[in-house]
């Protein structure tokens, strides 16, 4: 991966294959504070599921790690901290709302909750999060551009910034 960040992301990288961006997804969980919320944006096929199980390898999980499309929210209590992956692309259609989720609730059980398709819940995401946004640039590449609101997501990023290169 190579930072190539512009004036308005905070950290830009481009990955050039799914299992790189599996990496960035696991470096990026070793920064990532109970509490804090990940929203990742991208068109269908960008990587978000490939970010998250990387993220979720970073916490401790061994097991299959799929979009919730249909039941929403994934929770995997082993992670540390625990790991609430959400997937709203069709909260909305299906006549449910992101208050019957309990999505208030998910972000005061102290873990971590990653959300493809946020827009469903833009009323209510909180003022301190991460941000990022995914775009094909190829049919192995892609780019991550991360924007940090908050202390807990810079602190996140500058662990993904200036962590060495994995040699494995
Ligand atoms: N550099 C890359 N990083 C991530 N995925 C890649 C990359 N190159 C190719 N791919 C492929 O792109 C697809 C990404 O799928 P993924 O399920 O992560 O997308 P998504 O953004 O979660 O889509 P959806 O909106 O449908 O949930 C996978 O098939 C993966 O193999
Ligand atoms: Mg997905």
């Amino acid at each position: 991966m190579e930072d190539v960040t512009p004036h308005d992301a905070d950290l830009l990288l481009a990955s050039h294959a799914p299992a790189e961006t599996e990496r960035i997804g696991r470096r990026l969980a070793a920064g990532l504070s109970p509490g804090l919320i990940v929203l990742l944006r991208g068109e269908i096929g960008a990587g978000k599921t490939v970010l998250t199980r990387g993220i979720a390898r970073g916490l401790g999980v061994a097991g299959r790690v799929a979009s919730p499309t249909y039941t929403f929210v994934a929770e995997y209590p082993e992670a540390v901290p625990p790991l609430f992956h959400m997937d709203l692309y069709r909260l909305l259609d299906a006549g449910e709302s992101v208050a019957e989720l309990g999505f208030d609730d998910y972000l005061e059980r102290g873990g971590v909750v990653v959300v493809e398709w946020p827009a469903a819940a833009a009323a209510r995401l909180p003022l301190d999060r991460l941000e990022v946004r995914l775009e094909h640039a190829g049919e192995l590449e892609r780019s991550l551009s991360f924007r940090a609101f908050g202390d807990a997501a810079k602190a996140a990023l500058l662990d993904l910034r200036g962590l060495p290169e994995p040699t494995a």
